[in-house]
């Protein structure tokens, strides 16, 4: 018995000092870093910034990079994430307004490219997953993007106000090293669908352009932004988040599941609840999700037409509860 009891001490003691290692391995470690590597392509691209690409952009920024970069006076100075949950402790977005210093007047067209598809800054320093990367959207659509950053927008006129460098936790280390990484760029040109096939434009708008599958999947800390369809309940809603009181708010089932999704609203409800933010049951959609009024009611019907084809996850979503 006693023998027994020793070996037992001895194992949980190992297996203490291992998971002590591994923590302390992971906090000095930090987040990973990598080659910057851009193509030569990348490297000397100069975005056409004519007003068809700023407003393209302008589009796009409003769903994409308005909602957490817009600072208190009204620039893209960046702010503290009111939404994270808890755990992962306080994150700042970063000034992308003109400025040199302290903003993006420096970065080339070719750096905020590879930046937005793979999280990786001239220096090989990687921004972790609060900061989303776009391997999956349109070549075109990053351009007008960056022309847009260019563009006179007053939110993005040059203002040195910037958060120190945030210092990340060991979860958040964590996690960047062992289920996320930087995603590789795409191995050819990505293409905005056409409007002749709905539902692979509602797939492009919903998975590569205004990105929403992340927020309506089962958990932030496992989505796959290469495959979308790898992700842990595609859709099927119940990630927790937080409103702007602090609450936590569970992602609806956007699924056509006809009791737990949206099997038995309308196109459009559908519409009205993702451009206007209104709740098919009545009253307004709660923060964190937020009304995409810049979306095209062609492109919000995409949508609809491409979650048609999504597999139906049953999944009854408590959204409000109160922790
Ligand atoms: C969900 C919140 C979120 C969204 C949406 C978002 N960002 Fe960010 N962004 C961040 C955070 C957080 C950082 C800081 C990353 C870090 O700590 O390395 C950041 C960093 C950046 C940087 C690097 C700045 C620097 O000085 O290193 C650029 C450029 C940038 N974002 C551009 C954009 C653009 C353009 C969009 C829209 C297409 C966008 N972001 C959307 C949160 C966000
Ligand atoms: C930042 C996270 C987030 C993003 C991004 C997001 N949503 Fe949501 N969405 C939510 C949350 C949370 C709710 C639940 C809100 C509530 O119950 O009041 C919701 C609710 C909805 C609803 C209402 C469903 C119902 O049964 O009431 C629809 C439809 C919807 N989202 C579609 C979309 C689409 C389409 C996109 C992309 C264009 C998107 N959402 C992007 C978080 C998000």
């Amino acid at each position: 018995m006693r023998r027994v009891f020793k070996f037992l001490l001895y194992s949980i003691g190992i297996l203490v000092l291992f998971v002590a290692a591994a923590a302390a391995f992971f906090y000095f470690k930090g987040v990973p870093s990598y080659a910057f590597a851009p193509t030569a392509e990348i490297a000397g691209l100069k975005v056409t910034k004519d007003s068809v690409h700023i407003a393209r952009g302008a589009k796009i920024a409003a769903l994409m990079c308005n909602e957490c970069h817009l600072g208190e006076k009204m620039k893209m100075t960046g702010k503290i994430m009111p939404d994270l949950p808890k755990e992962f402790g306080a994150v700042a977005s970063y000034n992308i307004t003109q400025d040199a210093d302290h903003g993006i007047a420096k970065w080339s067209d070719g750096e905020l490219y590879y930046f937005l598809r793979t999280g990786i800054r001239k220096d090989g320093s990687w921004a972790p997953p609060f900061m989303p990367k776009f391997p999956l959207m349109a070549d075109e659509d990053l351009y007008s993007v960056i022309a847009w950053l260019r563009s006179d927008d007053p939110r993005l006129q040059a203002t040195p106000d910037e958060y120190p460098p945030n210092q990340y936790n060991l979860l958040v280390k964590f996690l960047s090293n062992v289920a996320f990484s930087a995603p590789p760029l795409p191995d050819q040109v990505i293409e905005v669908p056409d409007t002749t096939d709905m539902v692979a434009l509602g797939k492009y708008v919903a998975n590569g352009m205004s990105v929403c599958f992340p927020c309506h999947s089962a958990d932030f800390k496992k989505f796959d932004l290469l495959v979308p369809e790898n992700t842990p309940g595609f859709y099927g809603g119940g990630n927790p988040m937080l409103n702007m009181e602090g609450e936590i708010v569970h992602s609806a089932n956007i699924t056509m599941d006809k009791e737990t999704g949206l099997g038995k609203f309308s196109r459009q409800q559908f519409l009205e609840a993702v451009k206007y933010g209104k709740n098919p049951r009545g009253g307004s959609l709660v923060y964190p999700m937020f009304p995409h009024t810049t979306l095209t009611d062609q492109e919000v019907n995409a949508v609809y037409a491409y979650l048609q084809t999504v597999p139906v996850i049953h999944n009854p979503v408590d959204r409000y509860v109160r922790h």
